[in-house]
């Protein structure tokens, strides 16, 4: 069972908080999502307007009600650096899925991998058994993003993934597992 706690959790250390989206976010959210790379590796929609932000902002928190998400934004010295969130929750199976973007001028210093660390811990704690992550092959970062954050790949996907443009791709599979769990 997952221990989904009543409000949107608040997530602290010595680098970085994890919190809920707020409607101050927009200006930032939108100009951050018009970075090449986030509309390429992400399924934002694009063109991503300000009122897709202030739309998606309003929803995060609905959603985390419905129990079908966790949106967080990742703040680093008072500014809005990433966002990283829980999707595709099946609380049946005790599964999730993980996404996450870094701003452009934010990169390199670890913030992705230290999030979706973060997030996975929290996400362990309240119940979850495995969290996966996808990924285009040729998301170099974000593959090792994953795997500086404790994740195993576990497999290609063929044709598991449609592009912008409408072709057909292989996705990258991977997954993390709490600690204690027992494999069979
Ligand atoms: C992928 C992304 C999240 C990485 O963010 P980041 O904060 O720079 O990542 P980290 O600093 O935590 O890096 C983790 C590891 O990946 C490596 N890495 C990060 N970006 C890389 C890149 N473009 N090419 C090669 N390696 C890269 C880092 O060197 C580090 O490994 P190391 O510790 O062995 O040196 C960021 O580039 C991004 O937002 N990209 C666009 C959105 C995206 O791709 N989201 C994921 C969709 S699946």
């Amino acid at each position: 069972m997952i221990s989904w706690p009543i409000s949107e959790p608040v997530l602290v250390d010595k680098a970085l908080m994890l919190r809920p989206w707020h409607l101050d976010d927009v200006s930032v959210l939108y100009e951050v999502c018009q970075d090449s790379a986030i509309q390429e590796f992400t399924t934002i929609p694009v063109p991503y307007t300000r009122d897709i932000a202030e739309y998606w902002i309003r929803s995060s928190a609905q959603k985390y009600l419905e129990r079908e998400k966790i949106s967080l934004a990742g703040v680093r010295n008072g500014e809005l650096v990433l966002s990283v969130s829980l999707h595709s929750i099946h609380e049946f199976d005790h599964v999730g899925e993980i996404g996450y973007w870094v701003s452009s001028s934010a990169r390199g210093e670890g913030l992705a991998s230290h999030a979706v660390e973060m997030l996975t811990e929290f996400a362990f704690a309240i119940g979850f058994r495995r969290i996966t992550a996808i990924t285009l092959p040729e998301n170099i970062g974000s593959q090792k993003t994953l795997l500086k954050a404790g994740f195993e790949l576990e497999t290609v996907l063929r044709d598991g993934m449609t592009r912008r443009d409408g072709t057909q791709t292989n996705s990258v599979l991977f997954a993390k597992f709490p600690v204690n769990q027992i494999e069979i």
